[in-house]
């Protein structure tokens, strides 16, 4: 008999995608961002009924993995999740969810738990969650370093020090990533110099070499965004109040049609004034990260 604790606990955090969303699909590159301060943390408990699989449900189907791997067929067991993540922004909220539901329930066992075996059964929630996930959410989300993808090259860790200030601004709007990826795809021809020129701009943000030049990457980036059809009037709203109050680049990220936006910020005083604005602006929420 495996001995249990009383509860078990499992964190995990968000992502944001910094560059190159949509590009990625066509086999350019991404990077994504670790928000180690926006977690979710789950608690797993004995309970007196069965606990059942709902082959449907990604947080669900992660529990029930790591349950497989420690040879447990019959888990009297239940769980809560507290998540300050928002749910379908572009944060990796499914993601994120799992690893800390796995996590729970090998600390609720006391059982070791590798990265490598941990990052495998979060890509099985991930598939019920999303049908073909890239993987960068799971990578993202397990990682404190920022993460470079394509997928030629698979994933890079990255030692990105723009020396500047991340604001993440959410619209508080669902954003729609299944239907922007066919929003892009039915432009066909027309879609590819946009998405070629955010692959570049994403290759050129990892190699600029001050935060004023970082910023206008983004800039640019967003303006191929709305090329192709993927931005929202919040989105496009928030960013244009960004740059207006000093903001040295800024974008939408992620799959759009509604989600985030983010913004640099030379300093953290201007990071703050920034998140403020945007709120009075629309945005339901922000967050603030060292870049
Ligand atoms: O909305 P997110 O953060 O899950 O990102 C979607 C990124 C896309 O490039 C639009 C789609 C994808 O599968 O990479």
């Amino acid at each position: 008999m495996e001995t249990k604790k009383r509860i078990g606990i499992g964190k995990a955090h968000s992502k944001i995608i910094l560059m190159g969303e949509h590009a990625v699909v066509y086999g350019y590159s991404a990077l994504a961002f670790p928000l180690k301060s926006v977690e979710v943390v789950c608690r797993v408990m004995e309970a007196d009924h069965i606990l059942i699989w709902d082959k449907e449900d990604p947080l669900s189907t992660a529990i029930f993995a790591a349950l497989e791997q420690l040879g447990i067929d019959k888990a009297y067991l239940t769980y809560d999740i507290a998540s300050t993540v928002p749910e379908r922004r572009g944060m990796g909220s499914s993601a994120a969810v799992a690893i800390a539901a796995i996590r729970a329930i090998f600390d609720y066992y006391q059982a070791d738990l590798s990265e490598d075996l941990l990052e495998d059964l979060v890509n099985q929630a991930e598939r019920v969650a999303h049908q073909n996930p890239s993987g960068l959410d799971a990578k993202t989300c397990l990682s404190d370093l920022p993460i470079k993808y394509s997928r030629q090259t698979g994933f890079e860790q990255l030692d990105l020090n723009v020396g500047a200030y991340l604001v993440i601004a959410d619209t508080g709007l669902h954003g729609k990533t299944k239907e922007a990826v066919q929003k892009v795809a039915n432009l066909g021809d027309l879609a590819q110099p946009h998405l070629e020129k955010l692959g570049e701009l994403a290759e050129k943000a990892l190699v600029v070499t001050c935060p004023t030049a970082f910023g206008k990457v983004m800039s640019q980036a967003h303006r191929h965004l709305q090329a192709i059809g993927v931005s929202s009037d919040l989105s496009d709203h928030l960013v244009a109040t960004a740059i207006n109050h000093g903001a040295l680049g800024s974008k939408m990220s992620g799959g759009g049609l509604g989600g985030c936006i983010i913004a640099l910020a030379a300093s953290q005083e201007q990071a703050k004034d920034l998140a403020k604005t945007l709120e009075k602006e629309g945005a339901k929420q922000t967050w603030i990260e060292r870049l």
